[in-house]
Order: structure tokens, then sequence, then C-alpha cells
């Protein structure tokens, strides 16, 4: 076992409230395709299970008792069929056989059961749900190994961004954009795309996690990129909006005010301000950026107060990334769920520490399916200028994302290297 993950390990027992319970971290089992063929879908392990032992390893535990204070990894014997079929070799650890046994030494104590179901073991659900929480808790801060992983990933990541611009021009489809944006990402050492990417040209623009088709982009498209590359299971997530040729004094005011709000937003991510209140100061900066284009009406901050920001800016500010797309994101231990509305988008509630990794991506769209609502239109009647909102239906939209650990000082942005200005 690297030191990383005896590190790792030693920072969970800490962290984790099992007094008497046993803590078992299942990887999890190759799912077959519906069609019942002999194919599966590509085995990824749990993450919970990944972080602990850096396998892919289907069908592996991982298990620890507080009371010896002992961590067992127990794996299963690789098969002649899978040395023949998939050239797998034996992953190291305890052969699986010997959890039965290791589980029945410990009969009667309760199990907190994290990562993948494991067939035949019964936990206990409240405790399970409890150090869950902990647990997301504890592996928030990123290592040196996983930042070491990050910022390789992220140079992969602007090596595609930098082949994807060189091809920008009026007749390209989304659809080759994102074919050369990927094939850079492979050809640079990842070892997968961090999630679908997003190549979405004008109106499509508008639409938050767009596929990219056939649509040929025309002189005066907004081109909204959302891609990253993935690198042994670390993904970087980045969005930049470009416009294909001139872009008008208006794409250009709301991409000033998008980058803007973003570069205020990344300075607010220090250690102990609340992901909340940067995201509702950046709602606020936005607001303010759309009323002096004459696109809202009224006083920022009590725009974002009356929730109108949300006809715009629907989403949350960012999330955690890293061990995935979401890496260890959701509430700080203990803490309920903020019951306001607008705050329902948000993908973590919790104060920002030293080490975490965050996203940091405000957006302004022009989404019909918001902006034509006759319900919002009644709400937010004396808020927006809606002809001038109707005319820009069509426009698509803005949105900025970097990738920022959080550091005792300012924060360091792991994905500079990708030009964001127009
Ligand atoms: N890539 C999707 C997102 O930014 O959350
Ligand atoms: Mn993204
Ligand atoms: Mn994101």
């Amino acid at each position: 076992m690297s030191d990383s993950f005896a590190a790792r390990r030693a920072r969970l027992a800490a962290a984790l409230p099992l007094t008497d319970a046993i803590l078992l971290v299942g990887a999890g089992e190759p799912l077959p395709l519906p069609e019942n063929s002999d194919q599966t879908y590509p085995f990824r392990a749990h993450s919970d299970y990944f972080y602990l032992t850096g396998l892919e390893c289907p069908h592996g535990v991982v298990a620890h008792d507080p009371h010896d204070g002992a961590w067992h990894s127990f794996v299963p014997g690789v098969t002649e069929a899978e040395r023949v079929w998939e050239g797998r070799t034996q992953p190291p650890g305890e052969p699986l056989s010997n959890f039965a046994p290791w589980l029945a030494a410990r009969t009667g104590r309760p199990v907190a059961l994290l990562g993948a179901p494991l067939p035949g073991v019964t936990a206990d659900a409240a405790l399970t749900q409890t150090v869950r929480a902990h647990f997301t808790h504890a592996r928030r801060p990123k290592d040196d190994a996983e930042l070491t992983t990050l910022r390789r990933s992220a140079a992969i990541t602007a090596a595609g961004y930098a082949r994807l611009c060189s091809l920008l021009s009026p007749g390209v489809t989304e659809r080759t954009l994102q074919i050369e944006l990927e094939a850079e990402f492979f050809r640079h050492g990842a070892t997968r795309t961090g999630y679908g990417s997003i190549v979405a040209s004008g109106h499509n623009a508008a639409v938050l996690h767009f596929t990219p088709g056939s649509r040929v982009t025309q002189q005066g498209d907004f081109v909204l990129v959302d891609a990253g590359a993935e690198l042994d299971r670390y993904v970087t997530d980045v969005t930049r909006t470009y416009v294909v040729g001139a872009p008008t004094s208006f794409q250009r005011d709301l991409h000033q005010v998008v980058l803007g709000a973003q570069q205020r937003a990344c300075d607010r991510c220090r250690p102990g301000a609340e992901w909340r209140d940067v995201h509702l100061a950046c709602a606020v900066d936005l607001v303010a950026g759309l009323v002096a284009m004459g696109v809202m009406r009224g006083d920022p901050a009590s725009l974002v107060e009356q929730e109108a920001h949300t006809l715009f800016f629907p989403h949350g500010l960012g999330h955690m990334v890293g061990l995935g797309v979401r890496d260890a994101s959701g509430l700080l231990p203990g803490r309920p769920q903020d019951p306001r509305p607008c705050l329902r988008t948000l993908r973590m509630d919790l104060p920002l520490a030293a080490g975490y990794v965050v996203t940091v991506e405000p957006g302004l769209y022009f989404i019909p399916a918001l902006l034509n609502d006759p319900a919002r239109r009644a709400r937010f009647r004396d808020c927006v200028n809606w002809p001038l909102a109707e005319r820009h239906l069509g426009l698509g939209g803005v949105r900025i994302e970097d990738n920022l650990v959080i550091t005792s000082g300012a924060p360091e942005n792991l994905t500079a290297a990708i030009p964001k200005t127009l």
C-alpha cells in the first residue's frame, strides 16, 4: 500500500464515528447490459473504495475494525477466463474468501456499509448515513497525490481546448469540435473524458447540459464548451464560451458580466467562506451586470432577494471536483438542507477549507423554457425588460468555469492556462 493510501486510511479512522461499529466498503460489481449479452458497462469501482485502494477491482471489499485499528483489502482471485479474455492480473490484497470468516468473527457488531452494496451484508442504515457524511467530509481536502493528478488532468484539458480553438470557425459542426477536443485529451494522456462533453452552438448554448450534434456553427454564434479530461479517475471540469467571428456589443457585454462575476467569485474562495454566500454574492454581481445592460430592472441585491436572478442564472455556482465530476459535494455533516427555493440547485452547502477543489461556474442564459413561462412572467413582471429579453431568445448563453484549489491565501486556479477572454 502506498503512503498516500495509508495516510487516507489513518485520517478516516480518526474522523469516523464508528465506536463499536465495523466499516465495510464495497467496490461494486460489473453491470451486464440490459440485452443480456456477455457485455457489461465499463466497470468503475465506487469512489469510496477507489479512494482507499486505488484499485478498479470488481467484488473487492475494504474492511476496518476500530477495535484493532487494522484495515483489510479483500480481493477475488483472478480467474483463468479473466486472464484469457481481458488480460487481467491479480490485484494486491487478501483473498476474498477470508472476508466471510472475518465478518463472522464480528457477528452482532453494528455495520456501516459504504461504497457499493455487498450481497448478504445487512448494514445499520442510520449509522451508515452518519458515517457516510463523515467519510465524504474527510476526503474533501485533497492530498498531494490527488493534487498532482489534478494538475496533470488540467494540463491535458488545456491542450484539448487549444485544439478546439484552432478549429473554431463558421461551418464546423459541434460534433467535429467535440471529436477534436476529446481526441486531443487522449493524445495528451487522458484515460477518459470526465463527463459527457458539452459543445453547444447558437441557441443550443442555453441548454445547460447540451449533447453536441450536427448543428453547423455560424458567424456570430456563441459556442459554449464545457468539457474536461479524466486522468486515473481524477476529473477536470472547465467551461469557456466563445463567439464565432466578431461578437456583437450585446454578446461582448454579456460575456464581460459573466467573466467579471466569475473572477470576483474566485477571489472570494477563501477558507471559512460559506459557499452559499459566495453563490449569492455572485448572483448579485450577475444581476448588477444585467441591470447595467438594461435586461433587468431594480436594485440587484433586492432582485436576488426576490430570486429573480434564477430567470437567467438557474444553477448553482459550482461544486467540488476531483474524484469524479461532483467529487465530495454535499452538506457539512449535521447541516440541514437550506429551505430557500433559490438554493435548491446548490450542489454543496459548507464552508470552504484549505485543500478543497471547487468549480466556480456562473452563467447567464436566455432559456425559452424559463423566460416564456407565464408564472415567472407574472411573478417577475417588473424585474425584467421583457421585450429586450424576448429579442434575445435564441442567443444561447455564457458560462465560464474554472477549478480552484483553496489555500490559506489566494486560490490556485488549476485551469488558468485556458484563456477565458473573448
Ligand atoms: N460539467 C457539468 C458541470 O459543470 O457541472
Ligand atoms: Mn462543467
Ligand atoms: Mn461544473
